[in-house]
């Protein structure tokens, strides 16, 4: 299969975290539990990784990094643990569900929220849109860093700054930047990263990241144990345990620490920059394709990230999608989740076909692509 679907997990995962996966199971007793050695090896282990993650998203507090199971886990925590009746939220309108749903959820319980337009490749408009919609009881700002459908960046450092500046926290969504463009939460003053593991940052599926440096501010929504302060009914306030109630994945998270060092070995920029290369080159054959539409302007390495959506007029997504499939391309049609941007790109009947290469997919694997669909187009105009 030619695996055109890494925006929704990459694959193949690097040997390194198959390799670590793998070993954990061997290994693996229940980290912090019991003071037997193995549990403690585990629990040593489970902290190394906390603090590749802390250095690897530039916050100097490991114990501010705690390990949830994806992205929408994370993001749940922050939306559910901060906002109450009488709250306003400023979001972006191409938010995904991970955000919209829960946003939905807590507007039943007296919480409102305005959705600013991002404006592809005009940042200062978008952040300016932002600073409109900010209201004497805005609570929260939270922000996708890249649209999972269009691949159009968001500019969330900016929007940081403008937030720090009237003291309303900052949450981002990084579930297509994590691991894909450099952020820092110390020099941004984000307050809440949210990432899955096992997109970007090369991990197992059903791993996931909330670093949080005021996570003492959240209410908690689960509650368990956590192998401290046993004697008390009530939850630990401090970071991490505050939301890893219940056993945690170990081989997941040692498998995500395994991503993060092949990340370091490769550097995220040069995978960057060969993923970005590929949809250019994607973007400059679809564009001479006589009935693909394109919903974005060309890739560029300031304002998108390796994420592209297509379609073939007159037909459905999912038809283009599965005759992909049929020639053994892995494509994501539909509508990713992310009803809030097909409204805005005015897909929301068809969807789109969604292409997302990895630091794997070879320039081969995107020429037999082109070709295929490129096939299929002359087929369809005979
Ligand atoms: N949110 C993921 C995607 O965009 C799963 O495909």
């Amino acid at each position: 299969m030619i695996y055109l679907d890494n925006a929704a997990t990459t694959y193949p995962k690097p040997k390194a975290v198959q390799a670590a996966v793998s070993g954990a199971l061997r290994r693996g007793a229940n980290p912090g539990r019991s003071g037997h050695k193995m549990s403690v090896a585990s629990a040593e282990e489970v902290y190394r990784c906390r603090e590749s993650v802390a250095d690897f998203f530039g916050c100097d507090c490991p114990e501010c990094v705690a390990f949830t199971l994806n992205c929408t886990y994370a993001i749940n925590l922050v939306l559910k643990g901060l906002l109450k009746p009488g709250d306003h939220v400023v979001c972006t309108d191409l938010e995904h569900n991970a955000v919209m749903r829960p946003l939905f959820a807590l507007e039943q319980q007296g919480v409102s929220y305005t959705a600013v337009p991002v404006i592809e490749g005009d940042n200062d408009e978008t952040v300016n849109g932002f600073r409109k919609a900010l209201r004497s009881n805005t609570a929260l700002a939270i922000c996708t860093q890249a649209s999972n459908v269009t691949g159009v960046r968001v500019p969330v450092e900016r929007i940081a700054a403008l937030c720090k500046a009237y003291g309303i926290p900052v949450a981002v969504d990084c579930a297509q930047s994590a691991g894909v463009l450099p952020i820092t939460m110390d020099d941004t003053g984000i307050d809440y990263l949210c990432a899955p593991g096992h997109k970007g940052l090369y991990g197992p599926m059903g791993t996931g990241l909330l670093i949080a440096k005021k996570g003492e501010n959240l209410r908690t929504i689960l509650e368990g144990g956590t192998g401290t302060s046993s004697a008390d009914f009530l939850h630990p306030a401090q970071m991490p345990e505050r939301f890893e109630p219940g056993t945690q994945n170990f081989p997941g998270i040692v498998g995500l620490s395994a991503g993060i060092q092949f990340l370091r070995q490769r550097t995220t920029k040069s995978i960057f920059l060969h993923e970005m290369r590929l949809m250019q080159q994607a973007y400059d054959r679809l564009e001479q394709l006589p009935s693909v539409r394109l919903y974005t302007s060309r890739p560029t390495l300031t304002h998108h990230v390796p994420v592209l959506s297509f379609n073939v007029e007159g037909l459905d997504s999912e038809t283009v999608g599965q005759w992909l499939n049929r020639q053994g391309v892995a494509v994501r049609a539909g509508l990713h989740c992310a009803p809030a941007a097909h409204r805005k790109l005015g897909t929301l009947e068809s969807g789109t076909v969604r292409i997302s290469p990895s630091a794997f997919t070879t320039q081969e694997e995107l020429r037999r692509f082109l070709f295929l669909l490129g096939q299929f187009v002359k087929k369809l105009q005979k």
